[in-house]
């Protein structure tokens, strides 16, 4: 029996597998190293980070739905300089890439982390410029083609050579014309997509039940949207593309390879099963053997229309 071939070149970035984890599901790994072999994975997308620590917003912050959750968690993270001293060094144990999610309120914000953060021991930076949670910066900057262009401009510039990875948010009218911004711009690769906005109300209280309303919806019953939407920006992108969007299984995996992803991420589903990448991992092996399928690239866009 032959061994599939795992291993996927995202434009210079090079993992053992195309299996990541998408940020904000999996902190900074520490927690899930006791249920999940981290040197299985090929890489993580750490928690979203800003210049200075973060509390987050009010709770209630997250939700279930059917098939799914609400999160509207805000950024909680500890500051880029506290991810440097103290989660760099732990994640460096480990055979697996590591990226960094980076946000900022305002251009320069995110020029100042990016520069900060290309000069880290991190393989690569992930532009977050789809967070639905925050007042100031996130959404804001991905849903307009040309605001989506000039921070990607601005931050590749800021970021030298690093692998740059836009995260892309599917509250867009069009997802082709924001992915072709951020390749023109300079983009290596492209993350997609983030949560969806969503709202749940309260019947008795006839409130919200996420303290701030308006939240981010992910979980399975996302996942035909954010095919679609990795089926439509591969269509007009040379540079690959990280699918994520409902991820729980190996098949739905497979399904976000076929639409021209070369790689995917687990994000809610860590939450359920905090070993699911690794099962995943072994499905997707023997799924490859049993297709006789060598390579990860034989799927890639291998959708037949
Ligand atoms: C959050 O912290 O609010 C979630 C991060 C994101 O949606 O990018």
């Amino acid at each position: 029996m032959f061994k599939p071939d795992l291993k996927v070149d995202l434009n210079g970035l090079v993992m053992n597998n195309p299996i990541t984890v998408a940020s904000g599901t999996f902190g900074f790994g520490r927690e899930y190293g006791e249920y999940v072999d981290l040197n299985k994975i090929g890489g993580i997308m750490v928690k979203g980070l800003t210049l200075k620590p973060r509390m987050g917003n009010p709770s209630p912050r997250v939700a279930e739905t059917p098939m799914g959750m609400l999160n509207s968690v805000g950024l909680q993270n500890p500051g880029i300089e506290y991810f440097m001293e103290h989660e760099i060094p732990f994640l460096r144990q480990y055979d697996t890439k590591i990226i960094a999610n980076i946000n900022g309120t305002n251009i320069e914000e995110y020029c100042e982390i990016a520069e900060i953060t290309s000069k880290a021991d991190v393989d690569s930076l992930e532009l977050n410029i789809s967070c639905p949670n925050v007042k100031a910066g996130g959404l804001a900057f991905g849903t307009d083609p040309k605001m989506v262009h000039k921070i990607t401009k601005a931050v590749r510039e800021a970021s030298g050579n690093k692998h740059l990875i836009v995260k892309l948010s599917p509250n867009v009218k069009d997802i082709k014309e924001i992915a072709i911004a951020a390749e023109e711009a300079g983009a290596d690769c492209l993350s997609m997509i983030n949560t969806l906005t969503g709202m749940v109300i309260d019947i008795n209280s006839r409130k919200p039940i996420l303290a701030r309303g308006i939240g981010g919806l992910s979980g399975p019953a996302v996942k035909p949207v954010a095919v679609r939407m990795v089926y439509e920006a591969a269509g007009v992108v040379n540079i690959p593309i990280i699918g994520m969007g409902g991820i729980s299984k190996y098949e739905d995996a497979v399904e976000f390879l076929l639409a021209g992803a070369d790689a995917f991420s687990i994000g809610t589903a860590n939450f359920v099963d905090p070993s699911i990448c690794e099962k995943i991992l072994n499905d997707l092996t023997l799924y490859m053997e049993s297709n006789n399928i060598r390579s990860i690239k034989e799927l890639v866009g291998q959708v037949i229309k």
